[in-house]
């Protein structure tokens, strides 16, 4: 057995070749989502107020940007769609002509080669801002399943190459696959946000997406942030009701459930680097207190290092302009 003073575990870091080299855990631009959110209209391109540097775009524009975005290297996005209209079962959101099926279909005319994954949830899309339909003042789970499944099936139709169900109903998965199987969608993955949690990290993205609950909370819904184990079930659920690849969400506050996960599963694992986590990291770095570059490229490294393949982040723009220079 080695010992010091012939042990030097600092030999292998006395430069850059040789960090490289030992180097365990690499982000590549290929692993990278982009969130970006829609709305109706033409030739808007609004700045979100807590979340600078990201904006709501309309369709046309939103094409054009993801064109940009698809040159970059980034190879997936998945899409947020604000609706001019809200109602009580949020009807927009698999309304064939609704803000998203026709983003969908602008952005695949565009550029056809980049992944377009849409979220499907009803909250951007409800008078009252919960996921789901709400009988009796509660989000009413198998009535839910229904528009969930109408809506995902919605958005394949449209085009869309993934669908990413983000309410947290139980059986949610199980009913998109049948509904997208029952239309000839079978190849059509499904990205699960299977350990979601009710987390204060989303307060920029409901602003954003002007989906903040009118009542209450989703805290009956999503999951309660101390509990890891219970994240385990909720894969587990997914995984059996089909789900191709499952989701932690939030990313940098639960790096020990993304561990947890790869630890028990062998599926694709994708993080959520959500809101918070980008807004902390601007607010910080446009006050000059630390160093916005190093952070967000430490940030996603450790994410992968829990054992993330995929991040979904509102820095992919900037990250792969980082990560390349790298
Ligand atoms: C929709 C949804 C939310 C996020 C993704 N999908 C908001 C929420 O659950 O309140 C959050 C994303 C983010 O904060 O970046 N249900």
């Amino acid at each position: 057995m080695s010992e010091f003073p012939e042990l030097r575990l600092r030999r292998l870091r006395r430069n850059e070749a040789l960090r490289a080299l030992v180097r365990e855990t690499r982000v590549d631009v290929g692993d990278l989502i982009y969130p970006l959110f829609v709305v109706e209209g033409t030739k808007k391109k609004q700045p979100i107020a807590s979340m600078p540097g990201q904006y709501r775009f309309s369709s046309d524009l939103l094409s054009k940007e993801a064109e940009s975005i698809a040159r970059l290297g980034i190879p997936a996005i998945i899409l947020f769609g604000i609706p001019q209209r809200k109602d009580e079962v949020g009807s927009q959101a698999y309304h064939p002509r609704g803000v998203i099926q026709q983003a969908i279909k602008a952005i695949k005319k565009a550029t056809p080669e980049l992944l377009l994954i849409t979220d499907v949830c009803l909250c951007e899309y409800t008078s009252h801002g919960h996921c789901g339909v709400v009988v009796d003042g509660d989000v009413d789970n198998d009535k839910t399943l229904k528009l969930l499944s109408r809506t995902a099936l919605s958005h394949a139709q449209a085009g869309a190459d993934m669908v990413a169900p983000s309410d947290m109903m139980d059986g949610r998965v199980k009913a998109i696959r049948e509904a997208l199987d029952g239309d000839g969608f079978q190849n059509t993955p499904i990205m699960a946000y299977a350990a979601k949690y009710a987390s204060a990290f989303y307060g920029p993205f409901r602003e954003a997406a002007e989906s903040t609950p009118q009542f209450g909370d989703r805290c009956s819904y999503q999951m309660d942030p101390p509990n890891s184990r219970e994240a385990l079930r909720e894969v587990e659920q997914d995984i059996a009701e089909g789900a191709d690849i499952v989701m932690v969400k939030p990313a940098l506050p639960y790096l020990d459930v993304i561990r947890k996960v790869r630890d028990s599963f062998n599926y694709p694992l994708a993080a959520y680097s959500v809101s918070g986590e980008y807004a902390m990291v601007k607010a910080a770095a446009q006050q000059g207190w630390l160093d916005e570059k190093r952070i967000v490229v430490e940030m996603l490294t450790a994410i992968k290092r829990a054992g993330a393949d995929i991040i979904i982040t509102y820095y992919a723009r900037e990250a792969a302009r980082w990560l390349a220079v790298d």
